[in-house]
């Protein structure tokens, strides 16, 4: 069966700063030099075997510091020029905020310049720019005054988002202020594991409705540069179902964990979005004991029997971004998938792993859910924060040591349906 996108349908790819440009300082740059060998120690006792085997990288520091990332800082116009290639008419990114204010209100024209050549180049090449202003690393004098839970971050932050508005607004419809703020905040302060590296949970809290506060005066700043701008939020959306469906613990703990990962953050902005990006990665089957691994870290995936996991030993389950999809037609707004993607180094799972998710986003735009963008997670081979740079998540793979890029036979695959917007079910 042929299924048809809408009209206008974007396709796309997603990248963030930090994790492609390369020669990033900021809280993450400064974090993995001074843990990226306690990561590459524990490596040994976090993976399975057969993760080890096949990507014994990781067992190296060298792994864990972004460096040179993907260089896209420096090759943005190539690796645009593949995008435009493989039918994509739309591209997320994110602007570094500690390279446009390196330092308290000293803004950098410069690096802004270098954005704006970014957009110029998205632009000559007929894809529409997403942009994210926030993707998780914040800049040094940030972190040096406590980060998001110290309430002055949020007037630094507006002051940061005015002046980009400012410079850059006339270059940019779709801006997504905040990149899943609470995946940042439970893994930054709940599981410890992200800088600062906390677990604290009046840290988290403060955390949380800072960064709320944050993306609301945002949406009032850009709409007043321009009021046709659209601002949205990408959220982390798992599809999140009890263990026991009988068992009223399991039952309250996902409806919590659903609360505090989306829910609560949708009520703290209400109003203050014009659209809902959707990054769909997990399906998560709590019980009790799973939210204590999960608390200590140690996988996403909850159901060990299933077979068909990523490089990252994460469930691959489609049908799971259909029932998120559907559960947000409450909101009645516009749905982008501003993120959905897998490691897949081999790129023997990533065609159909995209083909699979696109017929439920299919399935659930026929039953009403206005659904009008796709962004596959990423567009490029990059640094996956504390995980380092061997799980490899790109349509393009990009050589470590020479740069070069390479397009991944999956990619093709994604390039057809771009340009036909339809695919075929029964392929
Ligand atoms: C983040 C990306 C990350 C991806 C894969 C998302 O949660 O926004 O930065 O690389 O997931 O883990």
């Amino acid at each position: 069966m042929l299924l048809k996108f809408p009209k206008n349908f974007f396709w796309g790819s997603s990248t963030s700063a930090h994790q492609v440009e390369g020669n990033n300082h900021n809280d993450w740059s400064e974090w993995e030099k001074q843990n990226c060998h306690r990561l590459a120690l524990e490596a040994k006792d976090y993976w399975q075997a057969w993760q080890l085997k096949k990507f014994p990288e990781m067992l190296e520091p060298e792994n864990y510091v972004s460096g040179w990332a993907s260089d896209h800082y420096n090759r943005y116009e190539e690796d645009f020029d593949i995008a435009r290639s493989l039918n994509q008419s739309a591209h997320r990114f994110s602007i570094e905020w500690s390279r446009v204010e390196p330092k308290n209100g000293q803004f950098n024209q410069k690096e802004i310049e270098h954005y704006r050549k970014v957009l110029q180049a998205l632009s000559e090449r007929k894809i529409e720019p997403f942009v994210t202003l926030w993707h998780w690393s914040n800049p040094i004098w940030i972190r040096d005054i406590g980060g998001w839970e110290n309430k002055k971050t949020i007037a630094y932050f507006a002051r940061y988002v005015e002046k980009i508005a400012s410079e850059l607004g006339s270059e940019v419809k779709f801006w997504i202020v905040l990149n899943e703020p609470t995946v940042y905040l439970s893994r930054s302060y709940i599981v410890g594991a992200s800088p600062p590296q906390k677990r604290n949970i009046l840290a988290f809290l403060k955390a949380y409705k800072n960064l709320a506060k944050a993306h609301n005066d945002a949406y009032r700043i850009i709409h007043e540069k321009d009021k046709d701008s659209l601002v949205g939020m990408a959220n982390n959306l798992g599809f999140i179902e009890p263990k026991h469906k009988y068992c009223l613990a399991d039952q309250l703990l996902s409806r919590l964990y659903k609360y505090i990962g989306g829910g609560r953050m949708f009520e703290l902005t209400r109003g203050n979005y014009d659209f809902i990006g959707v990054q769909y990665y997990f399906h998560d089957v709590l019980c009790f004991y799973s939210i204590f691994r999960y608390l200590s870290g140690i996988s996403h995936s909850r159901d060990e029997k299933k077979e068909i996991k990523t490089d990252l030993g994460w469930e691959i389950f489609p049908e799971g971004i259909y029932h998120v999809l559907k559960d947000l037609k409450k909101y009645d707004k516009p749905i982008y998938i501003t993120e959905n993607g897998l490691a897949d180094a081999r790129d023997r799972k990533r065609k159909k792993f995209i083909r699979e998710h696109l017929i439920w986003v299919h399935k659930a735009i026929e039953e009403g859910v206005d659904v009008r963008g796709y962004f596959y997670w990423s567009l490029l081979d990059n640094f996956e924060w504390d995980k380092g740079f061997w799980p490899q998540f790109g349509l393009v793979a990009v050589n470590r040591k020479t740069m070069k890029r390479r397009i991944r036979s999956s990619a093709r695959e994604y390039a057809k349906i771009c340009e036909i917007n339809q695919l075929e079910s029964n392929e």
